[in-house]
This record gives C-alpha cells, structure tokens and sequence, in this order.
C-alpha cells in the first residue's frame, strides 16, 4: 500500500504532503565533518518517506508502516526530548528545530536499514524537513533544511553528529558523489560513473548494530577539540601532518592519532576527488583502503565484523574497502570490479560463519538523488 492510502486508511483523511529523503554512503572522508573539512558521500536508492497532515488541536501523532499499530503520541505544547520515543524523536526533534510547533498527524514509511552506518535517522528527519518546508511554505534552502535536521539530532536526540548525512541526504543527485565543504556547505556534484569503468560499489551490511548516541563517537570529536585548544587552531582543518608531528611533545598519544587521523583523511578526499576526476580506480581504491587502516587503527571506531569484512574483500581482489559512518558497527564499502561481486559475497559471508559473527547482508549502491517533497491533491 503506498504512504498516501495508509496514511488515509489509519487517519481517516489524506495527507496534506509527502517528504521522501535517501541514507547514504560515504565514499571517503570519515568523521572529518565535525572537523569542518571535506567528504564526499553520495545518496542511495534506500530511502524514507514522510506523510504529514495539519491538525486544529496541538496533539502530534505518529505511526510508522515498519511498526502497524504502534501509535506515538506527543503535545507540541512544551515539547522536550523523551527517549522513549524512539524513532518519532528525529521527527519531533525537526519540528522542534524548524519551529513547527502545531498539531500534525504524520505517517513514516522507510526501507534505510537501521543501525546500519547508512543514515537512516538523516533520511527521517530530512523527509520530515522538507515535508514541513513545503506544506508550511518557510522557503528554507536545501543547506538550510540540512542545518535543521542536525540540530534535531544534535539537540534533541543528543547524538552530537556533523553535518554530513544531513547535508547528502537534502543535496545529492543522481549519477555525483557530493563533495562537501564541511566548514561552508558549499557543494561540488562530481560525476561518479563506475559501471562504464566495469565497477561498483558493494555495501556489507555487517549487522554488528551501533548506537552514536553512545559516548565512542562523542569521545572521538572531543579528542579533536581538545588539539585544536592546544594548537590555537578553530578546527583541523587548518592543520598539516607537519604541524601536529611538530607538536607531538604537547599532546597525548591518543590525541596525536585521532589528529593524524583527521589531517590525513582530509588528504585523501582531495586526493580521491583527483582521482575519480581522472578515472584513476586503483588509486581510488588505494584511498579508501588506506582510510579505513587510518580509522581503524588512528582513529579506533572499526570493529571485528567491519575489519573482516575488509579484509576477505581484499583478499579477492576488491580494488579498496572500508567500513563507513561512524563506526563500531554498521556497513563496509568495497570498490570491485563487477564480475567479482558473487565472489567477495560468499568470501565475506564464509568468513563471518567461520567467525561465528551474524550472517552479513549487501547490495549495490548506486548514487541516487536527494530529498524531495509534494504537496498531495
Ligand atoms: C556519523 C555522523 C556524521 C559523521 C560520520 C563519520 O554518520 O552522523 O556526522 O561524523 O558519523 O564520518
């Protein structure tokens, strides 16, 4: 049934609109936009929609096709954080940040895995961002609508996020990786097309589930605040390896790795975006590779699964692989060539039985667009 019959079926009248918004990949440029420098991820086909009606009175109503029945409830008059909430929190929490403060009924369909590394809250609150943006007429612009969406998750869920998912998940088009300046939201769309190079990307699903809101994520920024307080600088961005090697004496060594983390990822976005420019797929695939040693062994947010995962890729023959998103769980990316797909699968999935870990799951992710919204009748 599409969202409009089942929001029609469970409230009794159509919606007024319908926001849709994508989870993403993230080709290269990992927890490097809290640290204002560049990323580069792309949208998938996975994405989550949005049905919203206007009510006269303040009450908020939430339903999700993913959960039949399981109506939420909440007042916008004093509306605060309630974890118990769960997935309605990222919608609460965009109305909250874009200052919508009426009654709504509100129907949630998505097929974003959760817990996956592929933004699936990003995706929930952009679809509700530009929902809102459009039936309320605010004229916010898609890097504004991204701002908001991380002020939910920043503020009311409490996972202190960078702009990143958001920012892919309003501004991606199909066919580009985004490039994003993380400091300016400026945008650059790069054309991405790996299957006239023969190539694709493949998605692991490791099913080793995280949780940001968890304090692994929130420990790794505050590392790279506290080396921006001891070199004067207002975020990494500014830094060099050299800088950081030259005051080694004055950090701790884990403050030294996530930095060097940090400066050397930077590096190689710039260096990828060379790179897919020039239709250089080994290098290409040598960056992220080289990413994800950085962040597994620099920056410590890999995890068994996602080490596995790469390695059994490499070990056939995938031209580079790592995990993505924030990390200690979630998904893994591998840059193949087509034909050694069937191959890398049943090489990551043996591996994860002889291990003893969760059977994984994949897919191909192609670069598809961002959010959008329609106004319904
Ligand atoms: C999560 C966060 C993003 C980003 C990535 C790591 O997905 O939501 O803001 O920091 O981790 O690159």
């Amino acid at each position: 049934m599409s969202i409009v019959e089942e929001f029609t079926r469970v409230y009794g009248r159509a919606p007024e609109v319908v926001g849709s918004a994508p989870g993403r990949i993230n080709v290269i440029g990992e927890h490097i936009d809290y640290n204002e420098g560049w990323v580069l991820p792309y949208a998938i086909g996975y994405r989550t929609s949005v049905a919203i009606a206007r009510r006269t009175d303040a009450s908020i109503n939430l339903e999700s096709m993913q959960r039949a029945g399981k109506r939420v409830h909440a007042s916008a008059a004093g509306l605060a954080p309630d974890a118990s909430r769960g997935w309605a929190e990222y919608v609460l929490g965009t109305l909250v940040s874009l200052g919508a403060l009426g009654g709504f009924d509100v129907l949630v369909d998505g097929n974003v895995p959760a817990g996956a590394g592929l933004s699936s809250s990003a995706a929930l609150e952009c679809a509700t961002a530009s929902a809102i943006n459009l039936l309320l007429d605010l004229g916010r612009t898609p890097a504004e609508l991204a701002l908001v969406a991380q002020k939910a998750e920043n503020e009311f869920v409490g996972m202190p996020c960078g702009i990143m998912d958001q920012a892919v998940s309003m501004m991606s088009t199909r066919g580009h990786a985004l490039l994003i300046d993380c400091k300016t939201l400026e945008t650059e769309h790069i054309p991405i097309n790996l299957a006239d190079a023969g190539l694709a990307l493949l998605v692991i699903d490791t099913q080793a589930h995280h949780s940001l809101v968890d304090g692994g994520y929130a420990a790794r920024r505050a590392s790279c605040e506290e080396v921006c307080a001891i070199l004067g600088v207002p975020s990494l961005r500014e830094v060099t390896l050299e800088q950081i090697e030259a005051r080694r004496g004055d950090l701790t060594e884990t403050q030294f790795v996530r930095a060097r983390h940090a400066v050397t990822e930077i590096e190689r976005v710039h260096a990828a975006v060379a790179a897919m420019r020039a239709g250089e797929w080994n290098t290409l695939g040598e960056l992220i590779s080289a990413s994800h040693a950085s962040l597994r062994d620099d920056y410590a947010v890999s995890c068994p699964e996602l080490d596995l995962a790469v390695v059994a890729s490499m070990a056939v023959g995938a031209l580079g692989a790592r995990m993505v998103g924030g990390g200690f769980g979630g998904s893994a990316i591998a840059l193949t060539h087509t034909g050694l797909i069937p191959a890398i699968e049943s090489a990551v999935r043996d591996a994860f039985a002889a291990s003893g870990f969760k059977a994984p799951r994949f897919f191909i992710a192609t670069p598809e667009d961002g959010a959008t919204a329609k106004l319904v009748g």
